[in-house]
């Protein structure tokens, strides 16, 4: 049976999503979580177009080994050369070439014509091989391409050197009979296209990404590129979760594998929704909170008869597991260690020393404990970032009769900080305007504010994620904890933390538009 490989763009085309930007560290965090899953390709990013963007490529490059990692590039020698000098560090690393192929985009964005496109991309496709023979060529806008210019196109570029041809409906114009089609007809009529993999990459703008994707399949595509969550540019891309889902649930229909081992989506989608700050909504296939769940009578009377009368996937199998109670207050170090495990985190010294101190904290306060609990408590370990700002202590008084007011101190970098009290429309309002007058910046604003309980029960940790635009640009900050002030202090901290980091390694520069 062939198998589909799935190449993850949340790194590159995932952070392309409105208002989001992640640390190289926490993109790091999330190609670990990829390859455990086992995709087979790993974008990590366009390293010519920012600092951070060619730091995280080459971080991910370096650590991360049980994937291909890719790096993407436009067709001129400055990206490609920038590409690989993040990349070589890795194991069998792709370069990823793109130029436009549509009439619109020719003639407006690039101001070429047909044939200044094709030896555009030829050319730069062989420089690409001096560096390495995986090479993959896009022709961006591929769906509102001429066909006949695009097999041209294609047929060169496989001569020149490319290895995988990918074909992109890049603005989410296509519907998948016609998709489809035009996968079959690039297979029949490009005649060294038996010589590549062809893949596919779909936007979803119009709800179509994933059933343009399966429609490819069909027709021979034999790579898919996705995003975990479906997030990316505009409306996103295809989702991860649901191609690799629909392939392995329709096998009989498809005839096809895939290769991950799915127990992993679960985690790897709460982590990108949570680096990310952007929700999951319940109803989303696969991995929103409804996914599984039943609520008409009807149906969970057929489920407890027969799962199958309601049930054409298993949660267990993406792993979402039962919130069971597995530790205590009394529960020490060596259950704790092996429990983590279980979760399959790996931990250093430091960092489970710390999550270790906070379970016994939290056990004192809150009975039941479950894995969703310890979770939450590794997650603020491991996803913090660098303290420039730490929270001494926070301390509120409100209620319907008294002016809801705050008092925080702060320690910054050794030295304590303190303000003596802030007044607010309410607890929270009070609390992020004593942390502002605190550390002194003042050109805040309070994007938004999303609070949940992480479990059922009044003494459930509360989950805060905020998201704050300072001087223009976007920074997430989350924590879970029993007191929910005390979450968002941290949270608000956290992404006033996120902000200085970023503008401490700035040297950003950003991509232009090419002409
Ligand atoms: O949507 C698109 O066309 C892209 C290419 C760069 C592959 O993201
Ligand atoms: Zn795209």
């Amino acid at each position: 049976m062939d198998v589909v490989k799935i190449f993850d763009t949340t790194l590159r085309d995932g952070e392309q999503s409105p208002g989001v930007s992640l640390l190289p560290e926490e993109k790091l965090a999330i190609a670990r979580q990829l390859a455990r899953l086992k995709v087979d390709v790993i974008e990590a990013g366009f390293p010519i177009s920012s600092n951070g963007d060619f730091q995280s490529v080459k971080l991910i490059a370096e650590k991360v080994r049980d994937a291909e990692i890719a790096g993407l590039a436009r067709c001129n020698i400055k990206d490609i050369d920038r590409a690989w000098e993040a990349l070589q560090g890795g194991e069998n690393p792709r370069i990823h070439v793109f130029i436009a192929s549509s009439p619109i985009h020719m003639k407006y964005k690039l101001r070429m014509d047909e044939e200044q496109v094709l030896e555009r991309a030829v050319e730069s496709v062989k420089y690409c091989a001096r560096y390495t023979s995986n090479i993959e060529f896009s022709a961006e806008d591929a769906s509102r391409s001429e066909e006949d210019f695009l097999y041209r196109l294609i047929e060169a570029v496989i001569k020149a050197g490319a290895r995988v041809i990918n074909i992109p409906d890049t603005v989410g114009y296509a519907v998948p009979q016609e998709f489809g089609r035009l996968i079959r007809n690039i297979r029949e009529n490009v005649p060294n296209i038996d010589q590549v993999t062809l893949s596919v990459h779909c936007h979803d703008d119009l709800g179509l990404a994933v059933a343009n994707c399966l429609a490819a399949v069909e027709n021979g595509a034999r790579q898919v590129e996705v995003a975990v969550n479906g997030i990316g540019e505009r409306a996103g891309n295809t989702a991860l979760e649901e191609i690799i889902m629909a392939l392995r649930t329709r096998k009989d229909y498809f005839h096809l594998n895939v290769e991950q081992d799915t127990t992993q989506i679960m985690r790897l989608s709460k982590m990108v929704s949570k680096l990310t700050g952007m929700p999951v909504q319940p109803n989303k296939a696969i991995v929103g909170k409804n996914a599984f769940l039943h609520e008409s009578g009807i149906h969970q009377d057929g489920v407890i008869k027969e799962r199958s009368t309601y049930e054409i996937m298993d949660a267990s199998s993406i792993g979402v597991e039962e919130a069971t109670l597995v530790l205590g207050k009394h529960s020490g170090r060596h259950a704790f260690r092996e429990f983590v495990k279980d979760l399959g985190y790996e931990l250093d010294e430091a960092a489970f020393e710390a999550v270790f101190n906070k379970f016994k904290e939290l056990a004192d306060k809150k009975k039941n404990l479950s894995s969703v609990d310890i979770e939450a408590l590794i997650n603020n370990e491991i996803y913090s970032v660098e303290s420039y700002y730490e929270l001494e202590y926070v301390q509120v008084s409100t209620g319907n009769t008294v002016l809801p007011t705050a008092t925080i101190k702060l320690k910054k970098e050794d030295q304590v900080l303190q303000v003596a009290a802030c007044s607010g429309d309410g607890p929270i309002d009070a609390t992020f305007k004593a942390i502002n007058s605190v550390a002194g910046i003042d050109n805040i604003k309070l994007i938004s504010f999303k609070i949940d309980a992480i479990t059922g029960g009044t003494d459930a940790l509360g989950d805060v994620t905020i998201k704050l635009d300072i001087d223009g640009r976007t920074f997430i900050g989350h924590s879970a904890q029993p007191d929910i002030t005390y979450a968002s202090a941290l949270a608000y901290l956290e992404a006033i933390n996120r902000y200085i980091s970023v503008s401490r390694r700035q040297g950003a520069h950003f991509v232009e538009d090419e002409d």
